[in-house]
C-alpha cells in the first residue's frame, strides 16, 4: 500500500523498473527523419497486435483520436459520436477546433449506440446539411463505468458504416481491458474498425504515448498530420521502449485490476446513498451516483482525501479506477473510508 491510495485514474500508473531500464538503454534515432529503430519496433508490434497493416506512435490518446478524425474527414462534414464519449466531452473540442467538423452526439445503452439510430442519423450533403463521414465508438467506455462494447453491436455498426460508405474509428484507449474482460481478441475488435487508437499510458503503465493503427495510406497521412500538430518526436525511442514493455508484459495483468474493481464496487454498492450495480463494473472503472442526506459528492471526495484515498467526480458521479499501483490493501482502505463516511 502506498502513502496515498490513488483511484483517480489508471493514467497515474508509474513506469515499472524494467520500463525505466529499457528507457535508459533504448537505441534511438530521429523518428521524424524515420530512423528510430525502437519506435519502428513499437509501431510494428502495435500493427501486429491490432491486425492492421501500419501503426503510428503518438504522444497521447487525444492526439491519436484527433489525428484519426482529421485524417478521415473534411470540412463541411459531420461525425457521429456517443454522447458521453471521451472524444466528444474530454478532448478540448478537437472535432471543431482541428478537424472543423460538427459532432452529432447520440445517446446509447452503456456506450453501445443503437445501429438503427446511427443509420437514421447519417446525413447526405445538401445546401443546408453536412455529410456524415465517420462514426466513432469507445471501447471500453470510460464514462459508462468502463463498459465493454458488445461484439454484436460493433458488428452491426460496421455494417451500417459499410452500407453508407463511411468510416468507423475506435477509441480503444483501454482496448486491452475490453479484450481481457470479454476474451474477444484485440484483433477481432480492431477488424471492425477502419482505425483504432489505444493508450500505452493507462493500465499498461507506460509513462507516455498511444498508438494509432490502420491501413498504410491512412497512417502515412496521419504521420503528416501528427507533424503538423507538433507531435513529431525526435529521439522518441526512449519513450517507445517502455511502450514495448507495456504491450509485451503488462497486458497480462489487467485482470487483477478488474477483480479489484469488482470487489470495491461490491462493497460500496450497499452503502447509504450509493447508486451502483456491481454487475455493471466489467473492467477497472467504477462510477456511481451519490445521493446522501448529509454528504454531497464534493464532501465525499474531500473526506476520502482526508483518509488518504484519492478519487474524482468528473461529471457529478464518483469515479474510482483500479490499476497496477493500487493493491488489495489500497482497496481495503478505500472500502473502509467509504463505509466510515457514508454509514
Ligand atoms: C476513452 C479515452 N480516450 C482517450 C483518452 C485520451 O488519452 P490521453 O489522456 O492520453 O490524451 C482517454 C484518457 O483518459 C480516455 O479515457
Amino acid at each position: 500500500m502506498s502513502e496515498l491510495s490513488d483511484f483517480r485514474s489508471d493514467t497515474v500508473t508509474r513506469p515499472t523498473e524494467s520500463m525505466r531500464q529499457a528507457m535508459a538503454k533504448a537505441v534511438v534515432g530521429d523518428d521524424v527523419l524515420g530512423d528510430d529503430p525502437t519506435v519502428q519496433e513499437l509501431e510494428t508490434l502495435a500493427a501486429g497486435l491490432t491486425g492492421k497493416e501500419a501503426a503510428l506512435f503518438v504522444p497521447s490518446g487525444t492526439m491519436g483520436n484527433s489525428v484519426a478524425v482529421k485524417a478521415w474527414t473534411h470540412e463541411l462534414e459531420e461525425v457521429i459520436v456517443e454522447a458521453r464519449s471521451h472524444i466528444y466531452n474530454m478532448e478540448s473540442t478537437h472535432l471543431t477546433f482541428i478537424s472543423r467538423v460538427t459532432p452529432r452526439p447520440l445517446a446509447s445503452r452503456r456506450g453501445a449506440m443503437d445501429p438503427d439510430e446511427v443509420e437514421a442519423n447519417i446525413r447526405r450533403p445538401s445546401v443546408h446539411t453536412p455529410q456524415t463521414s465517420l462514426i466513432c465508438v469507445e471501447n471500453t467506455h470510460n464514462n459508462w463505468s468502463g463498459a465493454v462494447l458488445p461484439l454484436d453491436n460493433l458488428k452491426a455498426l460496421r455494417a451500417v458504416a459499410n452500407r453508407n460508405g463511411i468510416r468507423l474509428h475506435m477509441d480503444g484507449a483501454r482496448i486491452f481491458n475490453a479484450s481481457t474482460a470479454s476474451r474477444v481478441p484485440v484483433k477481432e475488435y480492431a477488424a471492425l474498425a477502419d482505425s483504432v487508437m489505444f493508450c500505452l499510458s493507462k493500465g499498461l503503465s507506460a509513462p507516455v504515448g498511444s498508438m494509432l493503427a490502420g491501413p498504410p495510406d491512412f497512417i502515412e497521412y496521419a504521420r503528416r498530420i501528427r507533424k503538423a500538430l507538433g507531435g513529431g518526436m525526435r529521439q522518441a525511442g526512449v519513450l517507445a521502449a517502455p511502450g514495448i514493455i507495456a504491450l509485451t508484459e503488462m497486458t497480462r495483468r489487467l485482470g487483477e485490476d478488474h477483480a479489484r474493481a469488482k470487489r470495491l464496487a461490491t462493497a460500496v454498492a450497499g452503502l447509504p446513498g450509493v447508486s451502483l450495480d456491481p454487475e455493471e463494473v466489467e473492467t477497472n472503472i467504477i462510477i456511481f451516483g451519490l445521493s446522501h442526506p448529509h454528504v454531497s459528492v464534493g464532501d465525499f471526495i474531500s473526506e476520502l482525501r482526508k483518509r488518504r484515498v484519492l478519487a474524482l467526480a468528473p461529471f457529478g458521479g464518483v469515479r474510482l479506477v483500479t490499476h497496477k499501483d493500487v493493491d488489495d490493501e489500497d482497496v481495503e482502505r478505500a472500502i473502509a473510508a467509504c463505509k466510515e463516511i457514508l454509514s
